[in-house]
This record gives C-alpha cells, sequence and structure tokens, in this order.
C-alpha cells in the first residue's frame, strides 16, 4: 500500500485529513507532529492521530533546532517582513517541510501531505521547501481538494467517522503559536478599522494592567549568540522562553499589520514576539556599535531582502544561503551586552558595551580628551564637496 506521510496538528482539519486521505486514496497515513513551541500531550495526540485512522505517529520535539536553525539565522539577519513581522509562523514551515521529506525517506513514502488551506503562505512555505529538498515526492494538500466548505461539515463529517476532536472551545481567531511569536488572524480582526480586542492577545498583557514601574534587562551575546539574560547565562531555548514572560508583561512586541501575502491577498495579521522583539533589536543596537557604516547600511538593505525570502518561502534556495554566509561572517564579532528597559509597552535601549566596539569615547567626546584631528576636517570638506561647488556658468 502506497504511503504518505501527513503533518498533522491534533486539529479539526488534520484530524479530518488522516482519514480522508485513507479513503480517497486508499493510502496508508503517517502523521507527523512537531513541537516548536509549547509542548502538549505526547499521548493524547498520538491517540487522537490512531483514533482517526494512522497506520503510525512520529512526535518531534524540534524546539533546540528550530532555534538553531531557523530562529538564530533570522535573528542575525534583522529579518521582519514588511517592516514589522518577524515571522515566527513563517520560520516554522521550512523545518516542517525538511521532517516531512527525511520522514517519507525513512518510510519509503512517495506522498506527503499538509493540513494548509487554499489561501494563506504556509501552503506555499511548505510545498516550495519540500520540493527544493525532493522533487519527486508528491504532494497532498486535502483542504484545497476535499467537499467540505464550513467548519460544520467539518464536524459532520468527524462524528459520522468517529474521528475524536478536542472538546476545547474553539477560538474566535486562527492562531499559530510557538517560541518565536503568535499569529493571530480572522473573525473580528478581519474588519481593519477594528482595533484587536484584548481577547486577541495571548502572550502579551494587555497595557493597563502593565505595573507602572519600568524593568530593565541585559542581554548578553557572545559571537552573535545570546548566552545570558539578565546576567545569568542559560541555552538559548530558556532565554527566549524566560524573556517571553519578562517582555510580555510589559506589553512588547504586538504588531497590528497589513500585510502582503504570497499569494496576492492582502491580509490584517496580529502578532506578538516579546523576546524576539527585544532580541531582534538588542542585536542590532550591538552591530551599530560594532561595525562601520558601509556595512551597517548595507546590512539593512539585506534585512530587507532576507525576510522576502523566508516570508515567501525561498528558505532552501541559492540566495538565501549566500545570505546567511553573508550575515554569518562577521558574527564572532558581536558580543557585548546590551541594556534594555521596558516601560509599559515601549522598548528602550538603555545601555550598550562591547570589547569590540568601534564607538570611541575619546574620538567622539567634545569634552576634555578629544583625540580627533580636527585639522584635517577642512581638506576631508573640500574633496567632499568638490563635485558639487556651484560655479558660474555651471549647468547642474
Ligand atoms: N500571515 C502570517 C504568515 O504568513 C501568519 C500565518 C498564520 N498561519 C496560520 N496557520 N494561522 O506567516
Amino acid at each position: 500500500m502506497d504511503k504518505v506521510v501527513l503533518a498533522y496538528s491534533g486539529g479539526l482539519d488534520t484530524s479530518c485529513a488522516v482519514k480522508w486521505l485513507k479513503d480517497r486514496y486508499g493510502y496508508e497515513v503517517i502523521c507527523f507532529s512537531a513541537f516548536i513551541g509549547e509542548v502538549s500531550d505526547k499521548k493524547i495526540l498520538e491517540k487522537r492521530a490512531k483514533a482517526a485512522g494512522a497506520s503510525k505517529v512520529y512526535i518531534m520535539d524540534l524546539k533546540e533546532e528550530f532555534v538553531k536553525d531557523f530562529v538564530t539565522p533570522a535573528l542575525w539577519a534583522h529579518a521582519r517582513y514588511e517592516g514589522k513581522y518577524l515571522m515566527a509562523t513563517s520560520l516554522g514551515r521550512p523545518l516542517i517541510a525538511k521532517h516531512l521529506v527525511d520522514i517519507a525517506h525513512k518510510e519509503g513514502a512517495k506522498y506527503v501531505a499538509h493540513g494548509c488551506t487554499g489561501k494563506g503562505n504556509d501552503q506555499v512555505r511548505i510545498e516550495v521547501g519540500i520540493r527544493s529538498l525532493d522533487a519527486s515526492l508528491k504532494i497532498l494538500a486535502p483542504l484545497r481538494e476535499w467537499e467540505f466548505a464550513t467548519r460544520e461539515e467539518e464536524i459532520e463529517y468527524a462524528k459520522e467517522n468517529n474521528i475524536p476532536i478536542a472538546a476545547t472551545k474553539k477560538s474566535l481567531y486562527s492562531i499559530d503559536k510557538n517560541i518565536w511569536g503568535i499569529a493571530i488572524e480572522a473573525g473580528i480582526l478581519e474588519d481593519p478599522w477594528v482595533e484587536p480586542p484584548e481577547d486577541a492577545f495571548v502572550m502579551t498583557k494587555p497595557l493597563s494592567e502593565v505595573s507602572a514601574k519600568p524593568a530593565y534587562v541585559t542581554i548578553d551575546f557572545e559571537k552573535g549568540h545570546a548566552v545570558a539574560l539578565n546576567g545569568k547565562k542559560m541555552k538559548f531555548v530558556d532565554l527566549i522562553e524566560k524573556l517571553n514572560e519578562i517582555a510580555g508583561d510589559y506589553c512588547i512586541g504586538r504588531v497590528d499589520q497589513i500585510e502582503n501575502r504570497v499569494v496576492g491577498i492582502k491580509s490584517r495579521e496580529v502578532y506578538e514576539a516579546p523576546a524576539g522583539t527585544v532580541l531582534v533589536a538588542a542585536h542590532e543596537e550591538l552591530e551599530s556599535m560594532i561595525f562601520d557604516r558601509e556595512y551597517l547600511h548595507y546590512k539593512r538593505l539585506i534585512s530587507e531582502r532576507y525576510a522576502e525570502l523566508v516570508y515567501y518561502g525561498l528558505w532552501f534556495t541559492p540566495l538565501k544561503e549566500a545570505m546567511d554566509a553573508f550575515i554569518a561572517l562577521h558574527q564572532d564579532k558581536v558580543t557585548g551586552t546590551i541594556k534594555m528597559k521596558l516601560d509599559k509597552g515601549n522598548l528602550i535601549v538603555a545601555g550598550r558595551k562591547s570589547p569590540h566596539a568601534l564607538y570611541s569615547e575619546s574620538l567622539a567626546t567634545y569634552s576634555t580628551g578629544d583625540t580627533f584631528d580636527r585639522t584635517s576636517a577642512e581638506g576631508f570638506i573640500k574633496l567632499w564637496g568638490l563635485p558639487y561647488e556651484k560655479t558660474l556658468g555651471r549647468k547642474i
């Protein structure tokens, strides 16, 4: 019997997809679930997949791999899609694609499947990811194919087929969450005039509940990696989780964005990324202490392009790989400490230091101890402005 490996979340869509793939195509269905945020009960997830008809279930804790191979390069790149979105969701998809392909190879499966809808970016990311790794695999997307038009019809199908569905109340929104952040969409948020209600937020406290007293956090970076929070050394996963709590309590990292999707439509998205927001800002600040003007200005261009590639699902591509190499080249110099002030939803850089700083107080000072050679300024300015000197008769 042909096998299909399905990216399985345990929700209604993918639970129905297990049964549907079996009935429609007669394939043996192998489920794969990745934990890259909260770790839910593996036993329950496995039971649910099996009850829906899965022959085998892979449940993998991939948080470490996610932060090492996907979050870290994006953090180094200062990648924010359209200047805002830190792309927690976008970064998770190539990881899922990679493991779907690995499991398909291991199982000798010719097919892989996912539960993305036909209107979003995630289908693009997963499918382009899969094809970049192994174009011989055939991809199935039940949600684009099947006959159910509404959620109610899916529930009906689940009931008829004894597919267990989670008892939890359906959220008013469509959410996707991992350690790097959460995406919240649909429901009332589809009206761009409506301010997101407080019940839409998951990782951040409402501003009205934030302490009036600001908090300070320090982040130590070593060779580009955030290694300590408030002076305490910890693993990157733990650091992100702790910082999500601290910055979330100060309502840091909310974004409300009209976004240009890959599939051509504009959508209104609400995001939260408390730790990510602090870490990207801190890393950016540290680099601004260390690198020269030309490098920094060029890096800004790279950041924008890098974010587009990630968002567009072009993770396993030559340009993305080349950009990673460019960005990684000088990370060994990115060592130092950034002090951030969290103040009622505002993130403020409060201090920076680095053993590799190009910043020199003695060159910058307007007080005693100045080492800047003012006498060379005159000649420099003469030559700098030479091409633009306006003389009589000059036309431009
Ligand atoms: N618009 C965001 C993105 O494309 C978030 C998508 C959220 N996905 C989801 N399955 N709810 O990355």
